[in-house]
């Protein structure tokens, strides 16, 4: 199976896994502790049936999408994910090149291994930048400056990850920051020699948005290492007010589960949240987003844009959200697959599946525009729908 021959994101899952060492592939797409948020996330999913609405002119079918005042040409992006050059070297910038292409919102990890200065330079109308608080909060301040002067469209403050997930495939596979490979697993990478040669001509990467905060010429272990010291459990709301001083454009905090942290971001004047469970790999008893969504949406989503991701597999996953009243959702495993699989057309492969996907489940339920959507294609009521019958 090659690129072409992929009909469907989990095609580009198993190329991509065919390509990867068993250490790298499991990291992608591990969860934590017992990992049952990974089926809670795509459950939640497949267990909501939509209802379709026939006999409605849907020939003429536009997912064009208004976010933060910029028009995309779907309704999702491509979320944060980092250290993305271990999976593909130079995937960072691949994948925001696919997003530009699309017309699409990327955002730029803040583990990522490419810098945000490339960033800007690649898609400077369609990157965005996630902040990982630094204890420091000089260097997340200097950060936050940096990705200002360069335009970047908006900043995400990730807030779940106060402490790391247990993410106990990875401990089991001996996978460590930076990338050292065990024995075992330097054997399996030698079946893999896409991934294994640029191992040996690249090494391993680095994380170069930090590079500027640690001593000249530090290696790629100790800037990793500085890293995980500096991004944990220090962030609060009084560094979201701060932010919020300091970042002009759209602001965004993703990984909000709560309706009371939900009040709180939109008192605190953040524009948007990202109802996320970090794709279950921070809190394994998290709920489905999809689950706790419609009372977010019930309590700000007159004042803030609410947005979503966590196990996004198809379109009717995508106009599910929609329907409950996500203005946008993100992909982070399954765009990523697509960029291990084909580098940036396997990127742009796994956007344009989903969009092909979203395009014919508008018409499969009766919708030439997404704002048709409405929880009458989710939940439906016998009685509501009859008051919906024209008279
Ligand atoms: C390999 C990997 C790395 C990730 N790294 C980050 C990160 O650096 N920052 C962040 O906010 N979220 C990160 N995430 C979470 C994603 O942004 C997103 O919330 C999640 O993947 C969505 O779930 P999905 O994979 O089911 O689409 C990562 C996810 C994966 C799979």
């Amino acid at each position: 199976m090659n690129i072409d021959d992929c009909i469907n994101l989990d095609d580009l899952r198993k190329l991509a896994k065919r390509r990867l060492p068993k250490v790298i592939y499991d990291f992608l797409e591990g969860g934590c502790d017992d990992e049952n948020g990974l089926d809670r996330n795509e459950d939640a999913f497949r267990r909501r049936p939509l209802m379709p609405r026939y006999m409605v002119d849907v020939v003429e079918r536009d997912q064009t999408t208004t976010l933060f005042g910029q028009e995309y040409s779907a309704p999702f992006g491509i979320a944060p994910t980092g250290g993305i050059a271990n999976y593909r070297w130079g995937g960072d910038l691949m994948l925001a090149a696919a997003a530009r292409e699309a017309n699409i919102p990327f955002v730029m990890s803040g583990a990522a291994t490419a810098s945000m200065e490339d960033l800007a330079r690649v898609a400077p109308d369609h990157g965005w930048y996630q902040l990982y608080v630094a204890k420091d909060k000089a260097i997340s301040h200097d950060m936050i400056r940096r990705a200002a002067d360069l335009g970047l469209r908006a900043l995400v403050v990730t807030c779940d990850v106060p402490v790391g997930g247990n993410r106990e495939r990875n401990r089991r596979n001996g996978f460590g920051r930076p990338l050292k490979l065990s024995f075992a697993s330097k054997l399996d990478a030698l079946r893999r020699p896409l991934w294994f040669k640029d191992y040996l001509r690249h090494g391993i990467s680095n994380l170069p948005n930090w590079a500027p905060y640690t001593t000249a010429g530090a290696s790629a272990e100790d800037v990793a290492t500085f890293v995980a010291q500096q991004t944990r459990a220090s962030l609060t709301w009084e560094d979201i007010a701060r932010f919020r001083e300091l970042w002009p454009r759209h602001l965004v905090i993703k990984g909000i589960m709560r309706t009371d942290d939900a009040l709180r971001a939109a008192d605190a004047g953040v524009d948007g949240i990202i109802v996320s469970n970090h794709g279950a790999r921070q809190l394994d008893r998290a709920p489905a987003s999809i689950d706790v969504l419609p009372a977010i949406v019930d309590a700000v989503g007159d004042r803030m844009t609410v947005m979503l991701d966590s196990g996004i597999r198809r379109g009717s996953d995508v106009i599910t959200a929609l329907a409950l009243g996500a203005r946008f959702v993100f992909l982070g495993r399954s765009t990523l697959y697509g960029a291990v699989a084909g580098g940036q057309v396997g990127a742009a492969k796994a956007v344009s599946i989903l969009r092909n996907e979203v395009d014919l489940v508008m018409g499969q339920i009766g919708i030439s525009t997404l704002d048709q959507l409405g929880p009458d294609f989710v939940e439906w009521d016998p009685e509501a729908l009859r008051r919906n019958h024209p008279r």
